[in-house]
């Protein structure tokens, strides 16, 4: 929702997710596993709380719809003006996350099957073939009939659909599935020969002369075909995004005008998010860091940035977190206190403008009776009562951030078809996973105060003076062309091990590897070398090894004295073709060879690191970082503190200072400014308490003294 404010002085433009002012706050409610006498206790609560949003209905399907043909929304009318009355906005869920039984009976081809053709049963949740026409017809049914009934209520905010789509059924077998494979594949390649040549079946006579010999890649005696299972990981990300999109479209026919969102889960492998944010309003995300985990912000930051990227820096909703613990872990840690609020605030201080929960009353039956929730078993006596009573009145303090963005100074690519592509089976080490290759570099940029964001392999990088690709396994020649004109036009590419490798088709490209990158990165690789597990190679910074490899095979891994960092998983032996060595293998077979290279191209430059480098990624990163002069929101930002800053339009900066650690931390500022949270204004520093926060507010430019 975009509104334009003019004051006397300018014409502001700001995003607002709902028509809720302010920032939002609340979470899941699920009243109907409550007596209605709860619900009056329920919204008292919310409002001394400062709950502004719940959501319900997530799994209420069984309750609305008893059978086919009978409708029971008399306790949802009622639950709806009970919060209109009370001032609580509705994000109301279409409920088609957990299939009644009678729909599952009726249909028991709608309960999906796995790869090894076991049909999964009914009693949990998630039940569903995505390529099932009756599920679908049901679904878009009840959808249809909530649109209708509650398009007009004034509590009415939000559309929530669905529910965490790729959460336990990312993928399904059954012949179904089958059949829409089949007119999927037809649309892709058209016909059968087309096929054959994308599919590269002249390998182990896996040709077809018909599509309908085609079935989904169930567990086959050996490897099964890659490109097959390539597009199957698409088809199942298009398969569920139909589902979507035929209830989305049903809310845009009938309720138009109240935004419309999914909550994603964080950097999902299964769905292609930046296909499924086109048709997103609004960006919503699920996000469950481990408290046992002490550096579990930094995955968290990497996830919040992906889900800003997703709309193009636009505010997005943090549709759940636990308050406390989760019950699905083996061990589920509680947050100690001071966490949730930390917490809370990292996903506004990267962009979020709500923050809402799993779950607003804790469940005393059910698989998730042990989650924690803002009000738990204990009632209004227990220690997180307290803390969702405080965070919500901190919100309130805060909600003038609503509308303002964050920008990234810095670009991280990320495609999800390459990394499908780089985890397919049968390469030359099964240990190059995209989230582990990309976590290093996400890691080094936030320990160094870097914001960044993420961008599609289809993305305009104009703006960015840096360019990370930690990976790009598939990459087609068009992107190949646009990264090697961005750095012609004075760009800098940042580009990781085992990139350039294959086409859309995952056929390898000719002529060597990197491929499409070879000119721009100056760089040709002779033979992949994977690290055997446990061991490492050294890596010696000022290009200062012996030239030439070893031939001495009983001295790989071994680190010699001298060497700066360690290589793991990965190395690759390397000749340059017209690139600069920055560092060289100092261990091993490949010792003397290049392993990181610099290749000055046009106007700009592009980096090859041939190897993992896993905790000193950074090391390597800091050059392209200090050439491209991207640094921290602030200087001489002390250890564990996280500093991003949002913008607002009217040219007022919003400075999030975050410590993480378990030390008192002094961060020095360059402007002064008025703490939100306490109201304080701030001189030259502020300091902050272990797991301690500031939300600065910072003048505009021509406001400061
Ligand atoms: C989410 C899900 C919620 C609840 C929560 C528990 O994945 O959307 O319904 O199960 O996890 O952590």
């Amino acid at each position: 929702m975009t509104a334009t404010v003019t004051t006397d002085r300018l014409t502001v433009t700001t995003d607002r997710l709902t028509r809720v002012p302010g920032l939002l706050y609340g979470g899941d409610w699920n009243p109907e596993q409550w007596p209605e006498q709860v619900w009056a206790e329920d919204v008292k609560l919310m409002a001394e709380a400062g709950v502004n949003l719940v959501t319900v209905g997530v799994f209420s399907w069984a309750r609305l719809q008893p059978d086919a043909d009978s409708w029971d929304f008399g306790w949802l009318d009622r639950l709806f003006d009970l919060c209109h009355r009370h001032g609580v906005a509705v994000d109301l869920a279409t409920a088609t996350a957990s299939p009644p039984a009678w729909l599952v009976r009726a249909h028991p081809e709608l309960l999906p099957v796995t790869a090894d053709g076991v049909r999964l049963e009914f009693g949990s949740r998630q039940h569903y073939c995505p390529s099932s026409p009756a599920y679908r017809e049901a679904a878009v049914r009840l959808t249809r009939a909530l649109a209708e009934r509650y398009r007009h209520h004034p509590a009415l905010a939000l559309w929530h659909i669905h529910n965490e789509y790729g959460d336990h059924v990312q993928e399904c077998f059954c012949p179904d599935s089958a059949v829409d494979f089949r007119r999927w594949l037809r649309e892709r390649h058209g016909g059968i020969e087309e096929l054959n040549r994308s599919w590269g079946t002249a390998f182990w006579s896996q040709r077809y002369t018909s599509f309908e010999q085609i079935e989904p890649p169930r567990t086959a005696p050996g490897p099964v075909n890659p490109t097959q299972l390539l597009d199957w990981r698409r088809f199942c990300s298009d398969a569920l995004l139909a589902l979507h999109r035929a209830e989305k479209a049903v809310l845009d026919e009938v309720s138009p005008g109240v935004p419309v969102t999914t909550n994603f889960m964080s950097m999902l492998k299964a769905l292609d998010y930046w296909e499924w944010s086109r048709h997103e309003d609004l960006v919503s995300d699920d996000a469950y860091p481990d408290p046992a985990d002490p550096r579990a912000h930094v995955n968290a930051a990497m996830n919040y940035d992906l889900m800003r990227s997703l709309k193009g820096g636009r505010p997005w909703l943090l549709m759940e977190q636990a308050p406390s613990a989760v019950s699905w872990r083996p061990v589920n840690v509680p947050k100690r206190p001071g966490l949730y609020r930390l917490w809370s605030l990292q996903a506004l201080a990267r962009g979020a403008d709500g923050v809402l929960h799993f779950q607003w009353r804790a469940s005393v039956a059910g698989a998730e009776k042990f989650h924690s929730a803002m009000l738990p078993h204990r009632g209004t006596a227990a220690r997180g009562w307290q803390e969702t009573v405080r965070l919500g009145a901190e919100l309130r303090r805060l909600g003038e951030i609503a509308g303002s963005r964050l920008r990234g100074r810095a670009a991280v690519l990320l495609d999800w078809d390459s990394w499908w592509a780089l985890e397919l089976d049968d390469h030359p080490s099964a240990r190059m996973r995209w989230p582990e290759l990309l976590r290093p570099w996400y890691a080094a940029l936030h320990e160094r105060g870097v914001t960044v964001d993420f961008v599609p392999p289809t993305a305009g990088l104009d703006g960015y003076p840096l360019v990370l690709a930690p990976n790009l396994y598939l990459l087609d020649t068009a992107t190949a062309d646009r990264l090697t004109a961005y750095v012609r036009d004075g760009g800098r590419l940042v580009c990781g091990p085992f990139s350039g490798i294959a086409d859309r088709h995952d056929h390898i490209h000719p002529g060597g590897h990197p491929g499409p990158l070879r000119e721009l990165l100056g760089i040709v690789v002779d033979e992949h070398w994977p690290i055997p597990d446990g061991a490492t190679t050294a890596v010696r910074l000022d290009g200062a090894a012996p030239d030439g490899p070893r031939s001495d095979g009983a001295e790989a891994h071994a680190e010699p004295h001298g060497a700066d960092l360690r290589a793991e998983r990965w190395s690759e032996w390397i000749e340059t073709e017209g690139a600069e060595t920055l560092a060289r293998y100092a261990s091993g077979t490949l010792a003397g060879l290049p392993a990181v290279t610099r290749n000055r191209l046009g106007a700009g430059t592009a980096w090859y690191l041939s190897c993992h480098l896993g905790a000193d990624t950074g090391r390597v990163l800091d050059l392209p970082l200090a050439e491209a002069g991207v640094g921290a929101e602030l200087p001489d930002l002390p250890a564990d503190v996280e500093a991003t800053r949002r913008h607002a339009a009217d040219g007022r900066q919003y400075l999030f200072l975050l410590n993480h650690g378990g030390v008192e931390r002094r961060v020095p500022l360059d402007t002064p400014g008025t703490d939100l949270l306490t109201g304080a204004a701030t001189g030259d520093a502020v300091t902050l308490a272990p797991l301690g926060a500031a939300v600065l507010r910072l003048p505009a430019a021509e406001e400061r003294p």
